[in-house]
């Protein structure tokens, strides 16, 4: 728990920084999950600083993202492939046949298998170092809503009244959010070797409470995480304060 979310995503950033250089120095690609949203920004904004100032290189490291609205258009400004673009990939030296970001535009009949062939794509190339997650008020991880089986693997899902009310300032009215999306399935995230979930702000606290000190079930799909060996939760006072 940190005083503030600045302090928390600087510590993010640098373990993901260790992490690219050991695998740099060991000749290997760096495979990293990567989130979307609010919570994380502060994380680019350092990985992004330290590569323009510190010469942390992206050339050995593939990412796969979390999810995408669907549809989207990849350009929109909505879309989380512009997000990424805008707040880490323009900025870094990655090279972009290592960025995966689920595809927005993918037929409905192409779906289901353009789903399970993003689970092999990451299952092929070793599975997934290092996992960034952010927690909507749901509980969801991914677009893993309330429901979602402990095994699920990538898959389009219909989003929460409650996701699309939060995202829906953005949209600029409700009625203009998809109301589906493809997400990694919590199996698919819960593969990953190592995971960090970011919280910030009060209004996270109480289903940040509910994530740690809750039973684990489905119907918040964050507490999948209890039984994680590897996953740290980096909260501020805010997010942390429910906690007991
Ligand atoms: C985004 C994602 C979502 C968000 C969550 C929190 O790729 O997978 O689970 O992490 O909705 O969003 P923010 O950070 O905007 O509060």
């Amino acid at each position: 728990v940190f005083s503030n979310s600045e302090e928390g995503s600087i510590c993010v950033a640098q373990e993901i920084a260790n992490l690219i250089r050991s695998k740099q120095a060991e000749n290997k690609v760096c495979i990293l999950g990567l989130a979307t949203g609010s919570s994380p920004i502060k994380v680019y904004e350092e990985l992004v600083r330290m590569h323009k100032e510190e010469g942390l290189s992206f050339s050995n490291v593939i990412t796969f993202n979390l999810d995408e609205y669907y549809p989207m258009d990849k350009n929109s400004v909505h879309s989380y492939y512009y997000f990424m673009h805008q707040h880490l990939f323009n900025h870094v030296d990655i090279d972009p046949a290592n960025i995966n970001i689920p595809c927005g535009t993918v037929s409905a009949e192409d779906l289901h298998q353009y789903c399970i062939d993003y689970d092999l794509k990451i299952k092929e190339i070793g599975g997934l170092d290092f996992q960034l997650l952010g927690i909507g008020r749901t509980g969801h991880i991914g677009f893993n809503e309330p429901g979602s089986h402990y095994n699920s693997g990538t898959r389009s899902i219909t989003l929460d009244h409650l996701t699309r009310a939060d995202a829906a300032p953005s949209f600029l009215g409700i009625n203009n959010v998809p109301k589906k999306a493809i997400t990694m399935g919590i199996g698919t995230v819960k593969k990953a070797k190592r995971i960090i979930l970011l919280a910030w702000g009060h209004n996270k606290a109480s289903v940040v409470k509910e994530t740690i000190e809750g039973e684990i079930t489905s119907e918040v799909p964050a507490t999948y995480l209890q039984d994680h060996p590897n996953t740290t939760f980096i909260l501020n006072d805010e997010a942390a304060q429910d906690l007991t």
